[in-house]
Formats: C-alpha cells, structure tokens, sequence
C-alpha cells in the first residue's frame, strides 16, 4: 500500500501549515499534527475536546530520531526500539528541552512511538525529508473520551467537519492502542496495556515491568476510569449467565445488542448478535468496531459476554471495563 504522491504531498504542506491531518497506524486512526508547532499542536485539543494538560504521543519515523526528542535515553529504550519498533509500543523518555510543553502536558517526559503501518511511515518520512524534526503528535481521532477509530469512515463520521484531510489505509489491524512503557523514572512501569504483553517487553527488559494503573490520574487519560466508552451502556455478563441474562432484559423490553465472542446467535433470540474472533488479538482487532456498529442502533445495552480471565486477555479487558463505566 503506498499513497498516491499528490495526496501525501498535501498531507505534508497541511502538516508543514500547522494544520490537521487524521492518519492511519496499525493500532487506531491517529489525529495528527507537527508536533514542534505549539498552534498545530493546539487544533488537536479544540477538535477532540480535549483537556489542554493531557499529554500526546509523538510518532517518529524511525527510531534513528529518538535522540532528537528524548533525552537521557536508557539503553531498554533502544533494545526495544530495535525489537518493537515499527509497531504498538510507547516509549515514555525524557524529553529534550526545546520539545513543547503543547505536546507533554507540560511534564518533563515525552511518549514515542514508531508506527507499523505503511502509510503513517510513509508520511512520517516524507514530513521528515521536508526538513522538520519529523514527529507527528497524534491521539487517537475520536472525541474525548469516545470509542477510538479504527476506519476512515470512524474519523470522518466523528470529526469530519473538523480535519482538511483524512488518510485512508483501511481497518486497523492491531484495533485497541498501543501498550504503553514509562523508562523515565529508572524501574520501567507499564502505563497501559496493548498488544504486546509484560512478558514480551520482560524478554528485552530482562525483568517484568512494574505496573503503574494511574487510575483517576489527569496526566494519563487511557487510565481514566471511563474512557473509550461508547454512548449506549455496556454490561459484562459472564458466558454461564448470558442467555438467561438476556431473557430477563428481553421480558423487561430492553432492547440489547450482544458482542459475543464463544456462544452463537440462538434461533429465536431477537437481539442484534455479533460473533468476534475467540482469540484476543482477532477480538482486539474488531472490539471498537463492533461497539461503533452497535451504538448506532439506538439499543439500551449492549451486553458483552465477558472473555475469559487469561492474561493473555489483559488488555481486551482493560479496554471492556473502561467501556463499562460508560455514563
Ligand atoms: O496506539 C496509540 O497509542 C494511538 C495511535 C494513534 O498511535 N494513540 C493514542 O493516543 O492512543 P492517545 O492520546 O489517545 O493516548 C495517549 C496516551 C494517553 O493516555 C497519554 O496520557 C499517554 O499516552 N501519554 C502520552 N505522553 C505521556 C507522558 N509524557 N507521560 C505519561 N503518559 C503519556
Ligand atoms: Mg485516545
């Protein structure tokens, strides 16, 4: 997949004008902006609603550019540079004096990461050529707080009005955010998990990564506790309780959506069923998608049989809680 030379000559000259650009990584479409233009920076915040103090993550195009923004970089952070990256890890370093306080939060540290999708590579390369420091700050293209986009047509539907451009590279393949590693307080410590596990980082780190929940702290919004939440409620019903669950809705006139992951629709059921893939990286793949599908519906819930309870399920998890504590 390449993009055609006169699009990503736009998307470059709108980066370079300090204007949006939506992207998509192998994780979820990103909203992105030079990163050292503190008024670009700002256009970021204003269309997601964000809270200004919430810091961004920086994509670069290659990890020959991690000195150029972190500063007192560990050698864990090149290991798993080298084994990782391009791919769906964060790497939270000390950042380099001139990065802006637009794209920390304020704070002395600044979250990298090298993206595995074509596209996003190779627009970060070109942004770089053109003579710029080459990071790209970007969150997740949703509304504060919402369902992040894994389609183009997520991005456009939510902030449509508000991005001159949007990349198409098709669905997402990792589908939920990128695990997220803080190397900038000595003990590394996992801040959000992702694709790849503690296991596989402890392979590099030679040690398992701490693991620091941040639950309610301002500076990492993942970790609040509602967060990626769709709009319709979401209710876990463990796999024994779920066809009597939904009976019991059904008698009471709730109309309910089923994100099912093991038991198939039942003849008769009325409800809207999707059957994701039983293993955690086809579900992750699919999750925000198939909350999206549903909560067009207009359903009262949407219930979700609960995946089992192996690590292996750790970040899918993570994600369905936060989904739960929908409002
Ligand atoms: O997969 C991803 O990481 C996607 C794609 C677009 O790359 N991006 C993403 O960005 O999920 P966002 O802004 O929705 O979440 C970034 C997370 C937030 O929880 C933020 O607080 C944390 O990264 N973060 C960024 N810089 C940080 C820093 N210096 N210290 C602590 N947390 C940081
Ligand atoms: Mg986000």
């Amino acid at each position: 997949m390449a993009l055609d030379p006169a699009l990503l000559a736009r998307a470059v000259a709108l980066l370079r004008a300090g204007e949006l650009v939506a992207l998509p990584t192998e994780t979820v479409y990103g909203l992105g902006a030079d990163a050292a233009n503190p008024a670009a920076v700002a256009k970021i915040f204003a269309a997601k609603g964000r809270p200004a103090d919430h810091p961004l993550i920086v994509h670069l195009p290659g990890s020959a550019w991690l000195d150029r923004w972190a500063a007192d970089i560990p050698q864990a952070a090149w290991d798993l540079a080298e084994m990782f990256w391009p791919g769906p890890l964060t790497l939270i370093l000390k950042k380099q004096p001139w990065v802006p306080e637009a794209v920390t939060g304020g704070q002395d540290t600044v979250g990298l990461r090298v993206p595995g999708h074509p596209l996003a590579l190779e627009l970060l390369k070109a942004f770089a050529d053109a003579g710029t420091p080459g990071g790209i700050a970007a969150p997740s293209a949703n509304r504060f707080g919402r369902v992040s986009p894994t389609r183009a047509a997520h991005v456009a539907e939510e902030l449509g009005g508000q991005v001159p451009l949007i990349l198409d590279g098709g669905p997402c393949q990792v589908g939920i955010e990128s695990t997220i590693l803080d190397l900038s307080r000595g003990q590394p410590e996992l801040l959000r998990p992702g694709y790849f596990s503690p296991q596989r980082l402890a392979e590099v780190l030679g040690e398992m990564p701490g693991v620091r929940p941040g639950q309610g702290a301002p500076r990492v919004p993942g970790a609040l506790e509602s967060h990626y939440a769709p709009i319709t409620p979401v209710r876990l019903i463990a796999p024994p309780r779920l066809l009597d669950f939904l009976t019991l809705q059904r008698h009471a006139g709730n109309r309910c959506g089923v994100l099912a992951y093991d038991q198939p629709a039942q003849a008769g059921m009325p409800h809207p069923w999707r059957l994701l893939p039983a293993d955690p990286a086809g579900y992750a793949r699919d999750l925000y998608d198939a909350l999206r599908e549903f909560d067009h519906l207009g359903l009262e819930l949407i219930v979700v049989e609960a995946p089992p309870p192996d690590p292996g399920w750790n970040a899918v998890q993570d994600r369905l809680r936060r989904a739960a504590v929908s409002t």
